[in-house]
């Protein structure tokens, strides 16, 4: 067969919020080598979070290799490379010299809510719904662009000039992957498009109304390609050169599609930094009457998009690195879990942790964190649990809302991403949604959807059904509380989000 002769791996670059990856695959599907490094989050100040793009770049270089090492093998036996990413965060970079005029804004990054709500003042949060079906809000891309445009000096001038180049990650490594300084690559996929606030859901471009509005000009816009097709092939002289890449995809689409949730209907939820569930709609987006957000969940090349309804949680691990690194509670996430299981019950504690406001789906921008219910029984031990707890109920006020938009009730949740090694927050996750939590054997599944797109591409893998073919279960949690309880426990998550919203006035 064709494994006899061709390449027989494909690689995936996954840049995400708080690392970056390389994972390479064989043709079942199975991990065969990981490279990781994190980079820096820089904070200059409450709310704003920054990246380095040249520290993404450089670790990317490096992933790339530590996975080729420890697999043994070179260039020549990768298929394609597949890229996937942290979606909306924003760089903005000179063309001809490839130096970024700024950081990377990052998506969790609320430092434009005031031209947000400049913005709604005209129209409501819901103004631009129709066409991209996102709320306004500081999370996408648009207002990030604009704000580095705004303020730093000359660059709104040199962007209109053509000077200047925007991407989210995936294009920024893109460009250096196929060419580098002058000669790059420019694009996108529209998954990662659909998150700017600035192109039209229906004809996959940007838009001239939606650039406007926002300040945009046209010149620095990514050329809108599908998530699978090949955009180029890695240049210059390095441990990739030659090799097609092939597949694009936002990482939480990614996710969708490396957990083969192809169809209508089928859906999956990832606990990474932040919780993302995504329900695809087929080739009819639907659009959300309780807070979630129309996407694009893909495009195959030279097919219609498929679209899907997601619901977007900011901070669920991220919750476990902030007890980690701003409270010293725990010296490592892994053992939060340890901590939470010493205990029964939350003790009547409630996290709520709205950092970046609230998301989905409430969308509120005013809410800030609290911890309520405290009385002098409550432990540390407790709030591990809380910690935990605040992960699954957040995902209970997605999938309510999913169902609610959808008429449709979620028969079972497939999971993926980093925290689902934890079994006592799956074991809690089945509890308050009272249906089976599924998780698959690789839990890498962003990288794995990305893999995906570019195997198909070129050819390394042969169809969607295949690819269906290949996903097997490795856990599964049903539910064990009593309904009384889940739904006590629900109704205090609910008061205590209540106390967080209004705060910042
Ligand atoms: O929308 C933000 C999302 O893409 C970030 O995902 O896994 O990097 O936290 P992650």
């Amino acid at each position: 067969g064709p494994l006899d002769v061709g390449p027989q791996y494909v690689m995936a670059i996954d840049q995400g919020t708080t690392s970056t990856r390389a994972i390479v695959f064989d043709h079942a599907g199975a991990i065969v080598s990981t490279g990781q490094l994190e980079h820096r989050q820089i904070l200059p100040r409450a709310g704003w979070v920054e990246h380095d793009p040249h520290e993404i770049w450089a670790n990317t270089r490096r992933v790339v290799g530590e996975a080729l090492t420890r697999a043994d093998i070179t260039r020549l036996q990768i298929a394609a490379v597949g890229i996937t990413n942290q979606r909306e965060t924003t760089v903005v970079w000179n063309r001809h010299t490839g130096e970024p005029v700024y950081n990377a804004i990052v998506w969790q990054d609320t430092r434009t809510q005031h031209q947000v709500d400049a913005l709604a003042a005209d129209g409501g949060v819901d103004r631009f719904q129709f066409k991209t079906g996102l709320p306004l809000a500081t999370y996408f891309s648009a207002t990030k662009i604009a704000w580095i445009l705004d303020n730093v000096e000359g660059a709104r001038e040199r962007a209109e000039a053509g000077d200047l180049l925007f991407g989210t990650t995936d294009s920024w490594l893109l460009w250096h992957l196929t060419g580098g300084t002058g000669g790059g690559l420019h694009a996108t996929d529209v998954t990662n498009a659909s998150r700017t606030l600035l192109m039209d859901l229906d004809t996959l471009e940007w838009d001239e109304e939606l650039l406007a509005a926002f300040g945009v000009p046209r010149a620095m816009m990514p050329e809108i390609r599908s998530s699978s097709e090949l955009y180029g092939t890695v240049g210059g002289h390095s441990l990739l050169t030659g090799v097609p890449i092939a597949g694009i995809l936002g990482d939480q689409q990614a996710a969708t599609f490396g957990q083969a949730a192809f169809e209508k209907g089928e859906s999956k939820n990832t606990y990474g930094t932040g919780n993302f569930i995504i329900v695809g709609t087929g080739t009819e987006r639907v659009a959300s009457k309780h807070g979630l957000i129309t996407t694009v969940a893909y495009r195959l090349d030279g097919q219609p998009p498929r679209y899907a309804l997601e619901g977007s949680i900011a901070v669920t691990g991220s919750l476990v690195q902030w007890v980690r690194d701003n409270l010293g509670m725990i010296a490592s996430a892994a053992e939060i879990e340890p901590l939470a299981a010493a205990v029964k019950d939350n003790g009547g504690a409630y996290i709520v942790p709205a950092f970046s406001g609230l998301f989905a789906p409430y969308w509120r921008p005013d809410a800030r964190g609290a911890v309520v219910g405290l009385t002098q029984f409550v432990t540390k031990e407790h709030l591990a649990r809380a910690v935990l707890e605040a992960t699954a109920f957040q995902t209970r006020d997605v999938i309510q809302a999913v169902e609610a938009d959808t008429g449709v009730t979620v028969p079972e949740l497939r999971v993926d991403g980093g925290m689902t090694v934890n079994s006592l927050l799956m074991q809690f996750q089945a509890d308050m949604l009272g249906v089976d939590v599924v998780r698959p054997v690789i839990v890498e599944t962003t990288a794995l959807g990305a893999a995906y797109a570019a195997g198909l591409a070129v050819g390394f893998w042969s169809s969607l059904d295949e690819l269906k073919g290949q996903w097997r279960e490795d856990a599964r949690w049903s539910p064990m509380m009593p309904r009384d309880e889940a739904e006590r426990l629900y109704r205090n998550w609910r008061k205590a989000v209540k106390r967080t919203l209004d705060w910042v006035d």
